[in-house]
């Protein structure tokens, strides 16, 4: 459609429009990474194809970024389908819209991620779901007991992204499958890498690509696994019928980030276990939450089903006022005070302010602080820490 000295429009403007078009379009050259369309519009072959529903005829979610992200995901997660979402929360709230529907019961972990639970307790609620929660360390003879006639789904996050605690995966998921109630993951803390829910009997598996995926704490996105043509078939209604769409751009960046994810993320754990191990012997901890270290309650289980650590993991204070909190935190300079992680920066939360728990109380000697360790030098961020907890401590 390019314009040549031979085309028969002459007005400027349709000539500015036409210009370039088919070479745009022609992708002679190979390139390493996918091709980068942008379109809402996609041209049709012919009149007959307007309505062919067996090829795209819309760009939402069909170009070849998002092919290729899907791609990806489905190598990275053992699954035979991924939906993409717009954030890694929009994913937790698509899979479970996915499959409930008005008197169905959820069953949730204590520690599930914050917005979450939020979402059940007030849009699902509006709509008739209603969600029931269990401690976060229950056994799955404990979660079998709870139960019920109506419960559709139970859902999971093992560890908890603020708390920690640990689920027996494969253990509740045989549970559920014997009682006909689906399973879902949230599985952003091992990054689709280093645990994989689907492998272990799960029925769906979620990802906020947001975090390790894409890296650079400058993207929303998130993603469901699975392996059951039924619930794919699910997910995908439900993304068509609200209407959900990914940006070609950031769908380019999952894919960009899905590249070198492993060798970052081995960074991450690394360094995350070296800063764990340190701060372990401080006098300033109480204890330190990560899956990796022998002295977690969870470990048998991380060390059973995970084959790594991503960056992220719990430091609780001797017991101290807020104000010494607000010490450690003020002090640090390569920490940022920010939410979100898997970005290749370090950063520190308090946690205390937004912990919830309706099952079982959270019970800790302090203050919690969540920290995410990025790809800075290990002796850096330990000196960060060591300047922190010195402010800490003459607060305390
Ligand atoms: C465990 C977990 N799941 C889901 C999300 C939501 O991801 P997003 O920020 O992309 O909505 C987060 C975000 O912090 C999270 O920590």
């Amino acid at each position: 459609m390019a314009t040549s000295p031979s085309d028969p429009f002459k007005g400027s403007s349709t000539r500015l429009i036409r210009a370039g078009v088919a070479e745009g379009q022609s992708q002679k050259l190979r390139t390493v990474g996918p091709v980068l369309q942008r379109a809402s519009t996609v041209i049709l072959e012919s009149a007959a194809s307007l309505y062919d529903e067996t090829n795209p005829t819309y760009g939402m979610n069909t170009l070849s970024v998002h092919d290729a992200l899907r791609a990806g995901l489905r190598e990275l997660e053992h699954a035979n389908h991924v939906a993409l979402f717009s954030s890694g929360l929009a994913a937790c709230a698509g899979a479970i819209m996915a499959v409930v529907q008005a008197g169905d019961e959820v069953l949730a972990a204590d520690c599930v991620y914050g917005p979450t639970r939020r979402f059940c307790d007030g849009l699902m609620k509006r709509f008739g779901v209603a969600t029931h929660y269990f401690p976060a360390t229950a056994t799955a003879e404990e979660i079998d007991a709870l139960i019920g006639d109506r419960t559709r789904l139970i859902v999971l996050e093992s560890p908890g992204s603020i708390t920690f605690e640990m689920q027996d995966i494969p253990a509740i998921c045989a549970v559920a499958k014997r009682r006909g109630v689906l399973t879902m993951v949230d599985n952003t803390w091992a990054a689709g890498l280093l645990f994989r829910p689907l492998d272990h009997g799960a029925d769906l598996c979620v990802h906020a690509l947001t975090k390790y995926v894409c890296g650079h704490s400058d993207v929303f996105l998130g993603s469901v696994a699975t392996n059951d043509s039924a619930l794919a078939a699910r997910l995908n209604s439900l993304v068509r019928d609200t209407g959900i769409s990914i940006s070609p751009d950031d769908a380019f960046q999952a894919v960009r980030g899905l590249r070198t994810m492993a060798v970052r993320l081995e960074r991450h754990g690394t360094s995350g276990i070296e800063l764990a191990r340190w701060l372990a012997h401080r006098p300033e901890t109480a204890r330190v939450l990560h899956p990796a270290l022998e002295s977690y309650s969870g470990h048998a289980l991380w060390k059973r089903d995970f084959t790594g650590a991503c960056g992220l993991f719990g430091l609780v204070l001797q017991p101290a006022p807020e104000a010494a909190v607000h010490a450690f935190l003020n002090r640090l300079e390569l920490f940022g005070l920010g939410f979100s992680w898997g970005g290749y920066e370090s950063l520190a939360i308090h946690c205390d302010p937004q912990i919830k728990r309706t099952a079982a109380p959270w019970r800790a000697e302090g203050p919690l602080i969540r920290l995410h360790v990025g790809l800075e030098d290990p002796a850096d961020l330990i000196a960060d820490l060591t300047a922190g907890l010195a402010a800490f401590s003459a607060a305390a």
